[in-house]
């Protein structure tokens, strides 16, 4: 059997920073409050004349050139988002015009924050299927523009950007060993964006009840999140016949400092042992562990052989997680 292997990395985040002092002047919050409660000390907006496809093409392109492979020979762009350009045609649809790649066929996949884990598990069976030899598996989201700028409660925890991987099969040791998924919509209104699908259409009485934000009950997502992010870290390293002492680096979804410390609690990893970057960009959904990992990647912080673990949270309530071998 092939293995899905990944071969470049790339992320691009929007040139505008909004600083936790920058929210103190739209909202009532506070540097202090975000800080010691997220983690959160500044994220990225898009620019008005940025969308979603743009960022996801950009990462894209970064992870081609780091690949050594050029757009036509692409089969597959998966983009896992929930703020696509349009609700449709998907925004891999319009990536893949941007990149150029004519011979790929091109899906979104909402799974919210665990849209690119769920998105390379895709791309992984593809490819060890024999159906699929080059992927791009994409995370993208623009956040700022469905948050309610007068919610503290949401407004101060997301960001924009996007990151992506050359996926490519592969006979050597090296690639995606193991991918658990999972979900549970008895969850699905502790965080979700109401409007505006076909339960709530963009009539004048829902705008005005601003259905079109994303709503979130955060302490109970704060409690279910920490328990499947280290469940499912450790079922998926079972899967890969791995334990905690293999794993070289988590790269855990980045939504709240908090939480990926008492992640890291229960699955007994040190500090060292688990990537984060919330503080400088927030939580940009889907996008969050594609960026880490260009980080981890582009900073010399994995080698040859290293095993890695992406864990993954999000609305649905969605979860899963990755088993590397670099
Ligand atoms: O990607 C997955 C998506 N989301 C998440 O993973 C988020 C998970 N949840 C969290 O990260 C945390 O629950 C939050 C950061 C959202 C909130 O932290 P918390 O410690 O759970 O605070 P809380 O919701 O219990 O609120 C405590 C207080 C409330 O005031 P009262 O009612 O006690 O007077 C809030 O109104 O903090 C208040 N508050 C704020 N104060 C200043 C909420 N947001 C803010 C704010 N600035 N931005």
């Amino acid at each position: 059997m092939k293995r899905a292997r990944i071969t470049g990395t790339g992320s691009y985040v929007p040139e505008k920073i909004l600083t936790n002092a920058d929210l103190e002047k739209i909202v009532d919050t506070s540097d202090e409050w975000i800080s010691t409660r997220t983690g959160i000390r500044e994220r990225r907006i898009a620019a008005v004349s940025e969308n979603t496809s743009d960022l996801a093409a950009n990462a894209a392109a970064r992870a081609l050139e780091m690949a050594g492979v050029s757009a036509d020979e692409i089969d597959l762009i998966i983009v896992g988002t929930i703020t696509g350009d349009y609700p449709w045609p998907a925004t891999a649809c319009l990536v893949q015009e941007k990149l150029g790649a004519k011979k790929a066929f091109a899906y979104d996949i909402s799974a919210a924050c665990s849209g690119f884990v769920y998105a390379l598990d895709a791309a992984t069976r593809q490819i060890e299927a024999g159906a699929v030899q080059k992927a791009v598996v994409i995370g993208a989201e623009i956040f700022s523009r469905i948050l309610d700028w007068d919610d503290r409660n949401t407004c101060v925890l997301f960001g924009d950007g996007a990151g992506a991987v050359v996926v490519e099969a592969s006979n050597g040791e090296a690639g995606v060993l193991a991918s658990c998924l999972h979900s549970d919509g008895n969850y699905s209104e502790l965080l979700y964006q109401p409007g505006f699908g076909t339960r709530f259409p963009a009539t004048d009485e829902n705008l005005s009840q601003k259905l079109q934000y994303i709503k979130m009950q955060g302490n109970e997502v704060f409690k279910v999140a920490v328990r499947m992010l280290s469940e499912v870290a450790q079922e998926a390293l079972e899967a890969a016949d791995l334990s905690i002492d293999d794993l070289h680096l988590l790269i855990p979804h980045q939504a709240n400092r908090r939480i990926l410390d008492a992640t890291a609690k229960r699955l007994g990893l040190p500090e060292e042992r688990v990537y984060i970057n919330v503080d400088r960009f927030g939580n940009t959904s889907a996008a969050t562990i594609p960026i880490a990992l260009d980080e981890v990647v582009r900073g010399d912080k994995v080698s040859s052989g290293d095993i890695l673990v992406f864990d993954a949270f999000g609305g649905g309530f969605t979860w899963g997680a990755t088993v590397v071998r670099w």
